[in-house]
């Protein structure tokens, strides 16, 4: 088993890794690119707020066609890939206080085995291939795995299910 290369933050004291193997199984496309303000993780929010600043989300070719529809929504998903995260974390100190210890799962660290980030953001506006949207929490340049239309207000498009499948 070879070990995947880790990058970004150092490890607290008391905290643990675990070794783990070539994440090889899953191949994600990147769709995207996200830019916000945030070069450097002090600076970036916890968690993005829909009175934040605006942050543009560049979508690539050939997925522009991708986001027909995808106006009509006033919140929408984003799901990115926090390229710089550490994937071998299992216990973590978030307060670095040598204290408070919490299993990866139960945090919203960027720290995780697959580094999925997630955030319900404001659909300021689409312009082409370029939405703009309030609510983000990601350094610039990080990578855009998905957008999908909020839960909440997503009818769906396809016929009901037969009741013994719900
Ligand atoms: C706590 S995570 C929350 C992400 C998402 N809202 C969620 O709940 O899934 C947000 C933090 O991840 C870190 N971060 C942002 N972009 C990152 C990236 N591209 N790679 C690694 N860490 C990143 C920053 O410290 C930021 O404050």
């Amino acid at each position: 088993m070879s070990v995947v290369r880790q990058t970004g933050s150092v490890v607290r004291p008391g905290e643990k890794t675990v070794q783990i193997p070539d994440a090889a199984d899953a191949k994600l496309v990147f769709i995207g690119t996200i830019h916000t303000p945030w070069t450097d993780r002090a600076m970036c929010p916890r968690q993005g707020r829909h009175d934040g600043p605006d942050c543009r989300i560049e979508v690539f070719e050939p997925w522009a066609p991708a986001l027909s529809g995808l106006g009509a929504y006033d919140t929408i998903e984003v799901l990115y890939w926090l390229d710089r995260s550490r994937r071998d974390l299992v216990t973590q100190n978030p307060k670095g206080d040598g204290q408070n210890y919490y299993g990866t799962f139960a945090l919203r660290s960027p720290q995780r085995p697959n580094p999925i980030g997630t955030s319900l953001v404001r659909l300021v506006g689409i312009s082409g291939n370029i939405l703009t949207v309030r609510g983000l929490d990601c350094l610039d340049g990080t990578p855009l795995i998905d957008l999908k239309p909020d839960r909440c207000a997503f009818s769906p498009k396809a016929p009901d299910k037969p009741e013994a499948l719900l």
